[in-house]
């Protein structure tokens, strides 16, 4: 772990990190320290409690959460803290991860989830979701954000459509 993570990254199992390490990139490429783990609110529920503590007690500012089918994660970390929680619903092998999806979206009232899309796309908005909340915190992180908007929305200016044949 990092001496000092400022968000928590944690999935459901290892076949997960594919997808999930899209949000690692968008907090590493902002240099923000996070922690990357895997546990299972079903396989190891002990562990995902002593882990949210320990972590709430470092610092650690939200959690991202990804996991795929019966996808409780996200909602047991939001019923065990009060720091923000994203959920990334991860895509699955039969239901192509619309069961992920509704297992985080459909919180009861009261403990939210921000649920974010299926697969890649979800997991970097998430990070960089993670990115703009410690943003309105860090006038050095809300520049980089800043910057990294400029230069997506002038790479979008850029793009040319190749000739008709
Ligand atoms: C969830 O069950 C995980 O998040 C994963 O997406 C899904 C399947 O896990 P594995 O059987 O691939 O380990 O807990």
């Amino acid at each position: 772990m990092s001496a000092k993570p400022l968000v928590s990254i944690i999935m459901g199992s290892a076949n997960d990190w594919e997808v999930m390490q899209q949000s690692a990139r968008a907090l590493k490429d902002f240099g923000i320290e996070y922690d990357a783990r895997v546990i299972s609110a079903h396989r190891s529920p002990d562990l995902l409690f002593d882990y949210i503590k320990e972590v709430s007690a470092q610092g650690v500012q939200c959690f991202i959460a990804g996991a795929g089918g019966a996808a409780h994660l996200a909602g047991v970390i939001a019923g065990k803290t009060t720091l923000p929680v994203l959920g990334v619903p991860i895509p699955s092998k039969y239901l192509k991860g619309m069961d992920s999806l509704l297992s985080i979206v459909q919180m009861p009232k009261g403990i939210p989830v921000a649920t974010f899309a299926i697969g890649e796309a979800g997991a970097a908005n998430a990070g960089l979701f993670a990115v703009s909340m410690l943003a309105a915190g860090d006038k050095q992180i809300a520049e980089k954000l800043v910057a990294y908007r400029k230069k997506q929305a002038e790479q979008i200016a850029a793009t040319t459509l190749p000739e008709l044949q």
